[in-house]
């Protein structure tokens, strides 16, 4: 048997995110039952003290307000033990200074992984790419725990954090009006809704003066307003 037929499962889209309990930088937390009722990011880095997840983690420090303002909480992790994680956040605070943030506090919980156990149930280590170190993961969480988007980057590149609040964005917008988001969509673009299921609807529609517009029978648009989606997406 081959050891790779060994290892858990990978946790995949729709699915309830794996539990766990954990010690971070801001006190023991027990994932993801203490996020219920709120979105939450979780991802992991493959090293403190490396330059590229330190200007991951300067970004999403000072990205944090928009999040929260999503109602979306982020958790980090990484296979360095506590006092790592505390002396990397220092020297972030203290010294570093990049693309004008500076005085960065990292205020949200990162997790210490040295057994990798959290690491392996997210499939955040990857042998091809490093088996010691985990990949960059993002799982993007809802309220009630299931896994909405997975996002695995190697090693050597830096998330898009535009991407990572248009994700969040755009899964809230998706459920709050059961439409679907097309390529690129931001807030204020046209939305998809389902299609009519039939020639005939879809004819209907494309001749009615309803402000749904399908360009064929299987795809169908419509304006929403961007206040009208924010005011949707954003935490009440
Ligand atoms: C970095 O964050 O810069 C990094 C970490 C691990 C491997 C390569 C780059």
């Amino acid at each position: 048997m081959e050891a790779d037929s060994q290892a858990t499962p990978m946790p995949r889209i729709g699915d309830k995110a794996p539990s766990f309990k954990a010690v971070t930088t801001q006190g023991d937390i027990q994932f993801p039952d203490q996020y219920a009722g709120s979105w939450v990011i979780l991802f992991s880095h493959p090293a403190d003290f490396t330059p590229v997840c330190t200007s991951e983690f300067m970004t999403f420090a000072t990205l944090e307000k928009q999040f929260e303002e999503l109602d979306c909480k982020l958790v980090g992790l990484s296979v360095d033990g506590l006092y790592s994680h505390i002396a990397w956040l220092r020297t972030i605070k203290e010294k570093i200074e990049y693309k004008g943030m500076k005085d960065v506090e990292v205020k949200f919980p990162l997790i210490e992984d040295i057994t990798m156990d959290v690491a392996r149930k997210y499939g955040m280590i990857q042998p091809g790419e490093s088996s010691t170190k985990a990949v960059r993961a993002v799982f993007v969480i809802d309220p009630k725990g299931v896994i909405r988007t997975i996002i695995y980057y190697p090693l050597s590149l830096g998330r898009n954090f535009d991407e990572l609040l248009r994700i969040v964005t755009a899964l809230k917008a998706a459920d709050a009006f059961s439409v679907a988001t097309p390529a690129d969509w931001r807030p204020g673009d046209d939305v998809i809704v389902p299609t009519a299921g039939s020639c005939g609807v879809a004819k209907e529609r494309m001749e009615s003066k309803s402000d749904i517009k399908c360009l064929d029978w299987f795809f169908c648009l419509k304006p929403i307003a961007k206040e009208e989606v924010l005011a949707g997406v954003k935490k009440k």
